[in-house]
């Protein structure tokens, strides 16, 4: 029987194997591997990130909203829903591969309520994006 996200050695493991199915991907791949220089820092700040969500462990400083608006700018606005939902899918496969429990509920329920967060802000960015650039045309 599998059991359930214990410890950050546990979130660890997790976040390996997301991440090896997220870099091989022939859908979403490219995002992550034309942007992450440094694997083995975003495998760890991502550790730390659900460290910080699970289990209350303040490690993670970043700003993750943010961090999305910029990949929705570098891919030229091309980051959908879709692609957001091809993230979770992969996200709950590699969950339910490795653990089961309380705390793999907990963990999809939150990355998709982060999704819905995320989507909302970078669909509010692109607003921005373009009535700026009608102020500069209007100018
Ligand atoms: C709900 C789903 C998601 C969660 C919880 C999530 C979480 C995160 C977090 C915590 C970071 C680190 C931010 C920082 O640097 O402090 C990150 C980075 C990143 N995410 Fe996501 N993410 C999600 C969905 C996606 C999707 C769908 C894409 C597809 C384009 C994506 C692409 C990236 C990329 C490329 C980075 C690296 C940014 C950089 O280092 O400059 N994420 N994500």
């Amino acid at each position: 029987m599998k059991s359930d996200i214990q410890t950050r050695d546990d979130l660890s493991k997790l976040i390996h194997s997301f991440y090896g199915k997220i870099r091989t991907n022939e859908e979403i791949g490219h995002f992550f591997n034309e942007t992450i220089q440094d694997w083995d820092a975003h495998l760890e700040k991502l550790t730390d990130f659900w460290g910080n969500n699970l289990f209350g462990v303040r490690k993670y400083y970043g700003n993750p909203i943010l961090a999305h608006l910029e990949v929705d700018e570098k891919f030229s606005h091309s980051i959908s829903p879709n692609i957001f939902g091809l993230w979770l899918n992969l996200w709950f496969e590699t969950l339910e591969e490795l653990f089961e429990g309380e705390n793999v509920e907990t963990l999809k329920f939150r990355a998709r309520k982060m999704g819905t967060v995320f989507l909302a802000a970078i669909y509010e960015n692109r607003q921005h994006h373009q009535s700026d650039s009608t102020a500069q045309t209007k100018v």
